[in-house]
């Protein structure tokens, strides 16, 4: 047998391997996003009572409709965006379907799709697997802005698609209004699409999200990504959906009727029904890891570690230039073998990791228990 790998270059990624040596150490496990404590148990209610009252046979491909219509809800009360349900809403078994979906869908062999560095790690597989070729735009510590020049340079006849993140995994960052209409100006007058990752959009400490939902023009060329599995705490359910222009949707729709055809009835009926009768419960997200945020940003605050800002996502970068020369994914080691702490070493999300730069990226969303005797650990070197 001679087995050709598609994905020669993908091994098993360093959540994995982060969470498994976090196990095999006993260390605190702050590497791999997700949550340490329960959604909502009325939530979970609805789940059982859908199982048991039947929701167990094949969804209708595009999304349950109260689902869809609970979603069309929630994009019209935060962003003030009417969309189709019908048309233009497309549920899909997390957002990392939706993603691959839209890159399949789009991204024809030899097409440029551009990435913004660091970047999450299902983007580069997903378009070379479509025969595409990423170009990438660097963002630069501290505060990761992208550099509008250096987009425009790097966009030709062979772009395709553009790929955005806000708020931004890994850096904890969120993008300005003034960043989607620089982006929308670069590509106004070409045949360029957009799959803006929105994953984290109920999880930010500003005053309002920055959303592709919000600039109208944008939106006509997007695909606008997003997970109820960071929503409502529940990354294992994988329950997330795609908003599209109903042409650009209908192409999406053909990848998904093949990858997975339907996504989970049960756990959709219980979202859907979720979403219509405790309408606010988006809205209280940020202020609920705002407060997980600043127990732990408080607890570090005088160590030696270096405090990114952090803007968006339940994610911290901390600098740890001040107390080790080691590489970062050298330092994560040290940290989960001798320390007890697991974090994400920042590099794995570049192609080409600034080699100056010595970042971690710790996750927050855990008991605030779990924070501080992290915390505790990391303050003593
Ligand atoms: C930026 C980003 N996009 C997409 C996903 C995938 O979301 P899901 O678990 O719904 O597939 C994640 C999950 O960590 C993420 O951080």
């Amino acid at each position: 047998m001679n087995l050709t790998s598609k994905l020669p270059q993908v091994g098993t990624t360093i959540f994995t391997q982060m969470s498994s040596l976090a196990a095999q150490y006993g260390a605190i496990n702050l590497s791999q996003g997700f949550p340490d404590f329960s959604a909502d148990q009325a939530l979970l209610e609805r789940a059982s009572q859908a199982i048991l009252h039947g929701n167990n046979q094949y969804a209708p491909m595009t999304g349950l409709p109260v689902l869809r219509q609970a979603i069309q809800d929630l994009i019209a009360r935060h962003y003030n965006r009417q969309v189709n349900a019908d048309t233009e809403i497309t549920v899909t078994s997390g957002a990392s379907e939706a993603i691959f979906d839209g890159i399949t869908a789009l991204v024809n062999a030899g097409d440029d799709v551009i990435l913004f560095d660091p970047a999450y790690d299902l983007y580069e597989p997903a378009v070379s697997l479509a025969g595409g070729v990423c170009k990438r735009v660097v963002l630069k510590a501290p505060d990761f802005r992208p550099d509008w020049s250096e987009f425009a340079s790097l966009i030709t006849d062979k772009t395709r698609l553009v790929i955005i993140n806000t708020p931004h995994n890994p850096t904890g960052t969120c993008w300005q209004d003034d960043d989607l209409e620089q982006l929308w100006q670069a590509i106004k007058d070409r045949d360029v699409y957009v799959l803006s990752d929105e994953v984290y959009e109920f999880i930010h400490y500003q005053t309002q999200n920055v959303s592709v939902h919000r600039h109208h023009q944008l939106a006509e060329r997007s695909m606008v990504v997003s997970s109820f599995g960071k929503s409502f705490h529940l990354t294992g359910w994988k329950v997330g959906y795609v908003v599209a222009p109903e042409a650009i949707n209908r192409e999406l729709r053909k990848l998904h009727q093949y990858i997975t055809f339907s996504t989970v009835t049960p756990l959709q009926q219980a979202i859907g029904e979720h979403l219509l009768s405790t309408p606010t419960a988006s809205a209280e997200l940020s202020p609920f890891y705002q407060a997980k945020r600043d127990v732990l940003r408080e607890a570090l605050a005088s160590s030696r570690f270096r405090l990114l800002p952090c803007q968006g996502t339940y994610f911290q970068l901390l600098d740890y230039s001040e107390i080790s020369d080691l590489d970062d994914v050298a330092f994560c080691q040290y940290l989960v073998k001798e320390v007890g702490v697991a974090a994400i070493p920042v590099s794995v999300f570049y192609q080409n990791p600034p080699t100056e730069q010595r970042l971690i990226r710790l996750c927050f969303a855990k008991d605030e228990t779990t924070l501080l005797s992290a915390a505790q650990k990391l303050a003593r070197l």
